[in-house]
């Protein structure tokens, strides 16, 4: 029985991946390589949506590869490449932004939080057509699912109305995907502000813990993050958010139910509690890093997988994008 398909993407628009990446999206990436077909991708075209340093952007591609292969993806396992190294994506794009309506995709609704951060006069156009990539990164593959988290919703809706509606138009050439609604996946806060979702944009260094920064800082952060009024170590998302977001934290990397964490914690302080989560992440980022350094140690076999990871991906989308050229009569 063939497994469904999966296919997902991070953009390398930072020097290292930070927790909330990991606990909120990358895990499950490693955990679907038991259960799926799996293509994973460093969205490198997706992040010149914005302006990009070519050296920090080549830099930072390869450091999330090594960080993807640190964390457990699997190259035999799993067709792991870097986008722009499979020209199909910016070959189907163009095919789908003549299927997208202007209206359709003004709606979208990131788009316009982004630009209006940016200034809607400044805001790239590939900002503005960034949905209909994503679409053509799906249906290249033909995925049967894409994990997605709330914000990635209206996305997904667009890729299975074009899947839809080019199938309708030229006959079956897509996979029509699903979301694929990820269990015990974690939503990660900020360790300064627990009420903001963690995030390398964060506006509080100090509550930003990155995979490859010095584990000591991570503690340190740690040991300093916020947390609430009272004592008692109990998960309250709505009273206790600080609290509830280390236990989230603890629990995740050690694989202990949140319920037991409390039973353990019982009678224990806030520093306790602290000093558990610092500890937990430090024992599981030191030998990630270790592996990261190998890996960037040797750039020339780090490409070679890559190289090797992008041919995998090419002899699907390949044939899926001969199958769309065909059809709309080129
Ligand atoms: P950031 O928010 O730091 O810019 P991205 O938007 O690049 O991160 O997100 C990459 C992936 O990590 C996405 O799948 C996103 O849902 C997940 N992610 C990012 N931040 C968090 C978080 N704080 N908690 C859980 N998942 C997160
Ligand atoms: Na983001």
């Amino acid at each position: 029985q063939k497994r469904p398909r999966v296919l997902s993407g991070i953009q390398p628009t930072a020097d290292s991946f930070h927790l909330g990446n990991y606990l909120g999206a990358l895990r499950q990436w490693v955990r679907l390589q038991d259960t799926h077909d799996t293509f994973y991708m460093v969205v490198d075209l997706h992040a010149i949506t914005v302006e990009q340093d070519p050296k920090v952007l080549r830099e930072r591609t390869r450091r999330s590869a090594a960080q993807l292969l640190a964390l457990g993806v699997d190259p035999a396992r799993s067709a792991l490449f870097v986008q722009s190294q499979v020209p199909e994506h910016a070959q189907l794009s163009w095919v789908l932004e003549c299927q997208t309506g202007f209206g359709e995709a003004s709606r979208m609704t990131q788009f316009k939080d982004k630009a209006a951060k940016q200034g809607t006069d400044r805001a790239s156009v590939g900002l503005f057509t960034y949905p209909v990539l994503q679409a053509a990164d799906i249906l290249l593959y033909q995925a049967n699912e894409v994990p997605v988290g709330e914000d990635q919703r209206q996305h997904l809706e667009l890729t299975r109305n074009l899947a839809q509606r080019f199938n309708n138009r030229y006959g079956k050439t897509f996979t029509v995907p699903e979301p694929h609604i990820v269990k015990d996946t974690a939503k990660i806060y900020d360790l300064q502000d627990p009420t903001a979702k963690m995030s390398k944009s964060s506006s509080t260094g100090n509550g930003l813990i990155e995979l490859l920064e010095d584990p000591k800082k991570s503690a340190k952060k740690v040991r300093s993050a916020v947390t609430d009024t009272g004592r008692e170590i109990v998960f309250d998302a709505e009273n206790k958010p600080g609290v509830s977001n280390l236990l989230t934290i603890l629990s995740a990397l050690t694989d202990q139910p949140v319920a037991e964490l409390q039973n353990a914690y019982e009678g224990k302080g806030y520093g306790d509690l602290k000093k558990g989560v610092g500890e937990a992440f430090v024992e599981w980022v030191t030998p990630v890093q270790e592996r990261v350094r190998s890996y960037l140690d040797d750039v020339a076999e780090l490409d070679k997988a890559l190289a090797l990871g992008a041919e995998r991906a090419r002899e699907v989308a390949s044939v899926t994008l001969r199958n769309v050229y065909e059809n709309i009569g080129f």
